[in-house]
C-alpha cells in the first residue's frame, strides 16, 4: 500500500464540449455568481475534504486547466484525447485508482451545486459495506435521465434513458450521475463495464449491474433535485444561477443581513458582510467585496471588488469599481462612481461624481459634480485630497494632482496645479456683469421676430 492508501479520491468529469451552450467558451468555464461551474465543484471536494483531486478534460482546453490551477493546484489534471463515455473518463484515472484510494467519488463538472455534505455522504456509503452508491432524485420530467432500478433498499441497475424498456422507463427515481465507489472494487468493476449499448459508449452508471454479478451491494442516496441541477444550455445555466443566488441570500440573512427584497439582490461567490448590514432592493455584488458592519447600502448600487469599513452608506445608484477602499463612517451619494481609490473615515462624496485613482483624506467633502481626470488615454494619474479638505461642486481635478490637507477649492474650477495646506485654489474665469444687457439685446432683436 502506498502512502496515499487511506485517502480519498475525487474525480471530476468536465471533458465535455458542452456544443448546446453555444460558446466559445468550454462549458465548465461559465460562471454561476462569478465562479465557474468548475470552481463551484472543486470548492465542493474541497469542503467535503477531499484533497486527492483527478480532473478529466478535453482536448485543447488549456483555460480549463488554468481555472482548475487557480483553484486547486494541488490536483491532477488529465485529458481525455476521445470521448467515449463516462465510465471511460473516469478510467482516464487509472493511476490515481491503482493506489488504492479507500473510496472513489465521481462528479461532473457541469452539476455545480452539489453539497460538500452530499459528496461525504456517498463516500460513507461506499466505505463498508457497498461496492457503488449512486445519488439519485424525482426529476418533473425523467426524459433523458438514466433510471435506478432498485430492489427494496438495493440498487440493482441504473438503465439509460435510450436503453430503457417501456416499463423501465416509468421509473421516476433518476440518475443524478454522481456516484461512489468502493477503492477495493472500483478498477475491477470499471475494467468490466462494456459498450454493447444503444451509444455504443462506456457508462459509468454501468458500474452497478457489474458489481451486483459479482455479488457486491450496491445503494441510492436521495438528493434534492435542485442540488444536482445539471448545465447543458444556457436555460439550465439561468437556473444553477437562480438556486445558487437564493442559497447565497439565505446564508447572509441567516448571517444578520437586512435584505428589504432578497429576490433582487445577487451576490457573488466570495461575497463577505459583516452583521447588521442593510441592503436596500436591486443591489448587484460583483467578486471581491466586503462589507463591515452596519453598513448601508442603498437601492440600485452596482459594487465590484471594492471594501467598505464599518458604517458606511452608499446609494441610491452608487457605482463601486474594483480596488475602491471606503473608510468607516464615509458617505457615497447616488450617481457616484468610484475606481481604485482610498476614501477615508468620514469622507463624503454625496452625489453625482467620478472618482478614480485617488486619495482621499478624512472628513474631506467632495462637491456635486466633481470629476478626477486621471486619464490621458495613454497613462492613469494620482490624485490626492488631504484631511478636512472641501472641494466645491463641479470641479475637474486634473491629475497628478494634491489638494492640502483643509485646503478649499472654489466651485467650477478646473484644478492643474497642486493647492497646498489650506489654501484656496480657484480656477475659473471672473464673472463680468453688464447691468442692462437684456433689455438693449431685446431692443434690438425686437422687430426680427414675427
Ligand atoms: C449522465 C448519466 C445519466 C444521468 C445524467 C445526469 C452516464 C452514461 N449517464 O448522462 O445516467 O441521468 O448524466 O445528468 O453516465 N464526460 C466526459 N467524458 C466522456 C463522457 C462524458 O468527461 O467521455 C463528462 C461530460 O462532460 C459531463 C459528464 O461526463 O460532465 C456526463 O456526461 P454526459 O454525456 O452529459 O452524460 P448524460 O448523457 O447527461
Ligand atoms: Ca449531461
Amino acid at each position: 500500500m502506498t502512502q496515499s492508501s487511506f485517502s480519498n479520491l475525487a474525480i471530476i468529469l468536465a471533458a465535455g464540449e458542452g456544443t448546446r451552450m453555444k460558446s466559445a467558451k468550454p462549458k465548465v468555464l461559465h460562471e454561476i455568481a462569478g465562479l465557474s461551474m468548475l470552481g463551484h465543484v472543486l470548492a465542493a471536494v474541497k469542503n467535503a475534504d477531499i484533497s486527492h483531486i483527478v480532473v478529466i478534460i478535453g482536448p485543447n482546453h488549456e483555460e480549463v486547466a488554468s481555472e482548475i490551477n487557480r483553484h486547486a493546484p494541488q490536483a491532477e489534471i488529465i485529458v481525455q484525447r476521445e470521448r467515449l463515455g463516462t465510465a471511460h473518463a473516469v478510467l482516464q484515472a487509472r493511476a490515481a485508482l491503482e493506489q488504492n484510494p479507500k473510496s472513489v467519488v465521481v462528479l461532473f463538472g457541469d452539476t455545480p451545486l452539489v453539497h460538500p455534505q452530499t459528496i461525504k455522504n456517498l463516500l460513507e456509503c461506499v466505505s463498508n459495506q457497498n461496492a457503488v452508491a449512486a445519488l439519485g432524485f424525482f426529476a418533473d420530467n425523467p426524459t433523458g435521465y438514466g433510471r435506478l432500478l432498485m430492489s427494496g433498499n438495493k440498487l440493482e441497475a441504473i438503465r439509460e434513458h435510450k436503453d430503457a424498456s417501456d416499463k423501465e422507463l416509468e421509473v421516476k427515481f433518476c440518475n443524478a450521475g454522481l456516484m461512489a465507489l468502493s477503492g477495493k472494487h472500483a478498477l475491477e468493476l470499471l475494467s468490466n463495464i462494456g459498450n454493447n449499448n444503444t451509444q455504443k459508449e462506456y457508462y459509468l452508471p454501468d458500474a452497478v449491474e457489474v458489481a451486483c454479478s459479482k455479488g457486491l451491494s450496491c445503494v441510492a442516496l436521495k438528493a434534492d433535485n435542485k442540488e444536482v441541477l445539471g448545465v447543458n444550455d444556457r436555460v439550465q445555466l439561468a437556473q444553477a444561477e437562480a438556486v445558487c443566488q437564493s442559497r447565497l441570500r439565505e446564508q447572509h440573512m441567516r448571517n444578520g443581513v437586512t435584505l428589504e427584497a432578497p429576490e433582487t439582490v445577487f451576490f457573488s461567490y466570495d461575497t463577505y458582510i459583516a452583521r447588521d448590514v442593510t441592503i436596500e432592493p436591486h443591489v448587484v455584488f460583483k467578486s471581491g467585496v466586503r462589507v463591515e458592519a452596519g453598513s448601508v447600502i442603498k437601492a440600485f448600487s452596482h459594487i465590484d471588488g471594492a471594501t467598505l469599513e464599518k458604517s458606511v452608506t452608499i446609494g441610491p445608484f452608487a457605482r463601486l469599481r474594483p480596488g475602491t477602499k471606503l473608510g468607516e463612517n464615509s458617505k457615497i451619494g447616488n450617481f457616484v462612481e468610484i475606481k481604485a481609490s482610498n476614501i477615508c473615515k468620514n469622507a463624503k462624496i454625496s452625489h453625482l461624481s467620478y472618482i478614480g485613482d485617488a486619495d482621499i483624506g478624512d472628513n474631506a467633502n467632495i462637491g456635486a459634480g466633481t470629476i478626477t481626470c486621471n486619464y490621458d488615454g495613454f497613462n492613469k494619474f494620482r490624485t490626492v485630497i488631504g484631511e478636512d479638505a472641501f472641494v466645491g461642486s463641479n470641479t475637474a481635478l486634473v491629475a497628478p494632482v494634491e489638494i492640502g490637507a483643509g485646503a478649499y477649492i472654489g466651485s467650477g474650477s478646473t484644478i492643474t496645479e497642486n493647492v497646498p495646506d489650506d489654501a484656496l485654489g480657484l480656477a475659473r474665469a471672473r464673472q463680468v456683469v453688464k447691468l442692462g444687457w437684456g433689455d438693449s439685446f431685446r431692443n434690438i432683436n425686437s422687430g426680427t421676430k414675427d
